[in-house]
């Protein structure tokens, strides 16, 4: 199997328990997979040398929050926000309605441009979601688009109610033949529970049929009020809550009593002008954070997981090991994905060698450089994939 050995590492964050964060450290690769990681005047010889020449390596970024499959964009809608506007999820009905109108091609034209785009950055694995089709057939047409692009899809039949519809009608739809006819295409099932799209009890409800159905639970909670999300979250076992914006001091215990992940997205916060979210009293009390971008047209678009990490350093009180951390190994623990052979967010023997080399030489210029691109080189499963 053909082998990389990756030297002239000044800092290597590898998140593994026992390596920790290394310097004066090489990396080898082969095929798939992490072969070796190491002081590098140990480094074994392989088929090819990669020389850094003192940059620092981290795991490639884990976006485990995107809304990926959509057309058209809201750029008016943000303009009036920015002039005062508050921000309204019923905005997803415009995309919508620009995501019904666009073919097969133009959807996953779209969702290749983002998901390289994103590479481009470091994100080496990402999920994304239905939710802006909200029919049968465009539910399907999105899931089986995702699932070409996207390492995780997520299904979101329960994203809104379509203005069209009756809200038992839909509910009965979501949980019934829309969810059949995806399921094969996702792994995941989200609900946005808040008020305005759906309460707790239609939120359980879509998310207890999903189980049903063997997927994992995933949910938008808590992003624009207090409200059942979390709980119900917690409640339900679900892998991860994402947003997470407006916490009580109830939900911060259960999410630190809990298992799931406390998703937060930053991005989407500073782009609809909502709060921070209480990221210091969660990693405080024992709670597992994640980052995410939520990349979608409305509520945040960006790919880049940097902005998100530098935001959680500078203003939501994170560490940067902390952040770095939330970005790559808690993201792939989102997704069920942080363990084992071919684990994802992390560098050590049998991870997927997934792996960005920063134009700095250390993880800390992420914030330290805030807005400037610090990506050198970024490898997914032992391929190029920056250029
Ligand atoms: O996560 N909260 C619901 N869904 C998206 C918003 C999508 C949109 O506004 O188009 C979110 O922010």
């Amino acid at each position: 199997m053909n082998s990389t050995v990756v030297t002239g590492i000044s800092e290597l964050t590898t998140n593994d328990e026992e390596l920790g964060t290394l310097t004066g450290a090489a990396l080898v690769f082969e095929g798939e997979r992490v072969a070796w990681v190491g002081a590098a005047e140990r480094a074994p010889q392989a088929d090819h040398r990669v020389d850094l020449g003192g940059r620092a390596v981290l795991p490639g970024w884990v976006d485990s929050h995107t809304h990926l499959v959509f057309a058209g964009d809201r750029t008016a809608e943000f303009a009036a926000r920015m002039a005062g506007e508050p921000y309204r999820a019923g905005g997803i009905a415009e995309t919508v309605r620009a995501t019904r109108a666009a073919d097969d091609e133009r959807l996953a034209a779209n969702l290749r441009a983002h998901v390289a785009e994103a590479a481009a950055q470091g994100t080496t694995s990402l999920e994304t979601k239905t939710g802006y089709g909200l029919t049968v057939e465009d539910e399907l047409r999105a899931a089986r688009i995702a699932s070409i692009e996207a390492e995780e899809v997520t299904y979101l039949g329960a994203h809104l109610v379509p203005p069209d519809r009756d809200a038992d009608d839909y509910l009965d739809l979501v949980c019934g033949p829309m969810l059949d006819t995806v399921a094969p295409y996702v792994s995941w099932c989200d609900v946005f529970c808040e008020r305005g799209a759906f309460d707790a009890e239609r939120s359980r409800r879509v998310l207890l049929a999903a189980r049903e159905r063997g997927l994992g639970l995933r949910v938008h909670g808590n992003q624009l009020e207090p409200g059942p999300g979390v709980a119900l979250a917690v409640e339900l076992g679900a892998a991860s809550v994402d947003h997470c914006t407006h916490l009580t001091a109830e939900d911060v215990d259960a999410l630190a009593g809990s298992d799931t992940v406390a998703t937060l997205l930053p991005a989407c916060d500073l782009s609809t002008r909502q709060p921070l979210p209480p990221a210091r009293e969660l990693l405080d009390a024992g709670a597992k954070v994640a980052l995410a971008t939520n990349c979608n047209p409305g509520s945040s678009y960006t790919s880049s997981m940097a902005f998100c990490v530098a935001t959680a350093v500078l203003q939501l009180r994170m560490t940067v090991s902390e952040a770095v951390y939330a970005a790559t190994r808690a993201g792939a623990r989102a997704l069920g994905r942080d363990r084992g052979e071919g684990a994802l967010g992390v560098l050590r023997p049998g991870a997927r060698a997934d792996v960005h080399a920063l134009d700095a030489p250390a993880a800390s210029w992420l914030a330290y450089r805030p807005g400037v691109p610090l990506t050198h080189r970024v490898w997914k499963a032992g391929r190029r994939v920056d250029r």
